[in-house]
């Protein structure tokens, strides 16, 4: 009786620790998948273009994003050059993103240019997207990062 007692409450503690168990592989996953969404350094603390923010990591991740899912070069061309769809991003008299500055630029990719083809968050990216594509054309544009 005492021996079946103390089995029962060793079952009881082994569930426990297997619990444990998984819930500890669940919140690493949980922590390993938000890890690989946003890299260390793509997303800055607050999500607003300035300048002193901007992270190589930002520059790469907009890269990728304007190549990719973006398709900024389906009308902007491969190495912002323009096409006969869409202007270049590198520095011209720009039209829509006065003087080619990063807001300017953040802007028109969340709002668009109504009544054309650049419609805002291009593609569903998201803010935090726009941002890095946004740092990325404006690096590019100053001569600090390249194609
Ligand atoms: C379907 C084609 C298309 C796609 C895709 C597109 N754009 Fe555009 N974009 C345009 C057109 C057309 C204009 C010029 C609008 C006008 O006539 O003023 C423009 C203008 C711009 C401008 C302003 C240029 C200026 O001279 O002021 C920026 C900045 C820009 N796009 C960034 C982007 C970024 C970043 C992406 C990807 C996230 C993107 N665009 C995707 C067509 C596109």
């Amino acid at each position: 009786m005492a021996g079946r007692e103390r089995n029962r409450v060793g079952r009881r503690r082994r569930i426990g620790a297997a619990l444990l168990t998984v819930l500890a592989a669940v919140l690493a996953t949980a922590a390993g998948s938000a890890a690989a969404t946003t890299p260390r350094g793509t997303v800055p603390a607050r999500q607003e273009p300035d300048t002193s923010k901007i992270t190589p990591a930002m520059v790469d991740a907009g890269r990728a994003i304007f190549h990719g899912k973006g398709t900024c070069f389906a009308c902007h061309g491969m190495n912002l050059e323009g096409t006969q769809v869409a202007p270049t991003l590198k520095a011209h008299a720009w039209r829509d993103a006065k003087k080619g500055e990063f807001a300017a630029i953040f802007s028109v990719a969340t709002h668009g240019v109504a009544g054309t083809l650049m419609v805002a968050f291009p593609n569903g990216i998201s803010r935090a997207e726009a941002l890095n594509v946004a740092a990325y054309v404006w690096s590019v544009g100053q001569g600090r990062a390249k194609p």
